[in-house]
């Protein structure tokens, strides 16, 4: 269940269709996949790319999207301090970002630059597309990171970030995800 916040405003939205009208209205796509398969730790990306394939096959046609893979970061990860800095800084892409979160939970910021920056906290079952050219990053947090998530390309080059080097994410660092 995803939790959007406004922090300039002190504002928290958490009832889903607020949360898609908000984040539609700004051209942001946001929707939730139901599953109910039980992933264990050692789960392969095969087996989770095809217990969401109901969802996920129609959605890929209708946008012409061709690759989709998982990404998987715990605490276990090794250079999760380097990874998570490459995220950190507020970035954009020539395609949409579109994530799935499968299981954990991360927040995906915007700046729009038209209204107060944003942040969608995305746990289970949430998906997000993240408009090519906006500007964003994402966090999964300073420590026990957890998030195991779908990601869905029409091209992989596409993903690379062209940074802003704006450094206004860290004007949010001392955010606080919202329980
Ligand atoms: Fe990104």
């Amino acid at each position: 269940m995803a939790i959007l916040s406004i922090p300039e405003k002190s504002i928290q939205i958490s009832k889903v269709q607020e949360i898609r009208q908000f984040l539609n209205q700004r051209g942001i796509f946001y929707d939730q996949w139901s599953c109910d398969v039980i992933f264990n730790d050692t789960v392969s990306s095969e087996d989770i790319l095809k217990a969401y394939s109901k969802d996920l096959t129609p959605f890929m046609e209708n946008g012409g999207y061709e690759t989709a893979d998982v990404i998987s970061i715990n605490s276990l990860t090794e250079n999760y301090g380097a990874i998570r800095a490459k995220f950190l800084a507020e970035h954009i892409h020539t395609e949409d970002e579109i994530r799935f979160f499968v299981d954990g939970q991360g927040l995906f910021w915007f700046n729009l630059d038209t209204e107060p920056v944003f942040n969608l906290l995305c746990q289970r079952g949430d998906l997000i597309s993240v408009p090519a050219g906006s500007k964003h990053w994402f966090d999964a947090g300073e420590t026990n990171p957890f998030v195991k998530a779908i990601r869905i390309f029409i091209d992989m080059s596409g993903w690379v970030p062209h940074y802003t080097n704006s450094k206004i994410e860290e004007q949010f660092q001392e955010f606080k995800i919202p329980v």
